[in-house]
């Protein structure tokens, strides 16, 4: 059983490198989804000191909606997360999670009020950063929130690591449990 994680260095760099081998090791002989994600959230969270950090799952709006991604049927709906509560629902192309999704690519936030459509689920927010992460189709399946209560916090480095960290997501755990 691991009580606590213990991340080296200074750097952002030593920092999501002395992370991802324990984020392995916490996910190792567990086979549950929604265990290995929320360890995973919270090991980003408390390691890398970031105010909120969470999963926005593409899913369709209502049980009866044609799930086409990336039209008025789908929707961004909260999934798990660690830090204050957050907006439930994002529509495409809205916020900083909906242009991610729209544009499919990583989005970094440098102050949240020079980003026009920024969705303010805290005051306290001041940057983030948003990356998709893929079906095999090519579809986003989820976007990959982190916010900070400090200006320009993200960087090119944190966009590498968390786009390593989504890799392990995608190849490690069975994200279908969460596309109900
Ligand atoms: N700021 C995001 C909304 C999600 S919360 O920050 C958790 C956005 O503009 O899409």
């Amino acid at each position: 059983m691991v009580d606590s994680l213990v991340v080296s260095g200074h750097t952002k760099k030593e920092k999501y490198e002395s992370l991802i081998p324990q984020i392995k090791a916490l996910m190792e002989g567990e086979k549950d989804s929604i265990a290995n994600l929320s360890n995973i959230l919270a090991a980003l969270k408390y390691s890398m000191d970031y105010f909120w950090i969470g999963i926005y799952f593409v899913k369709p709006k209502g049980p009866e909606a044609v799930v086409k991604t990336g039209t008025k049927d789908t929707q961004l709906v909260l999934g798990l997360f660690q830090g204050p509560v957050a907006c439930t629902r994002i529509d495409f192309g809205k916020g900083v999670c909906g242009k991610c999704w729209e544009l499919k690519k990583t989005i970094i936030v440098e102050d949240v009020e020079n980003f026009p459509g920024h969705i303010a689920c805290s005051a306290l927010t001041k940057s983030e950063i948003v990356l998709p992460a893929f079906c095999k189709d090519g579809n986003v399946l989820f976007v990959l929130d982190v916010d900070s209560v400090n200006l320009a916090d993200f960087d090119e480095t944190d966009q590498s690591y968390l786009e390593k960290i989504i890799q392990i997501i995608l190849e490690s755990i069975d994200m279908e449990v969460f596309s109900k």
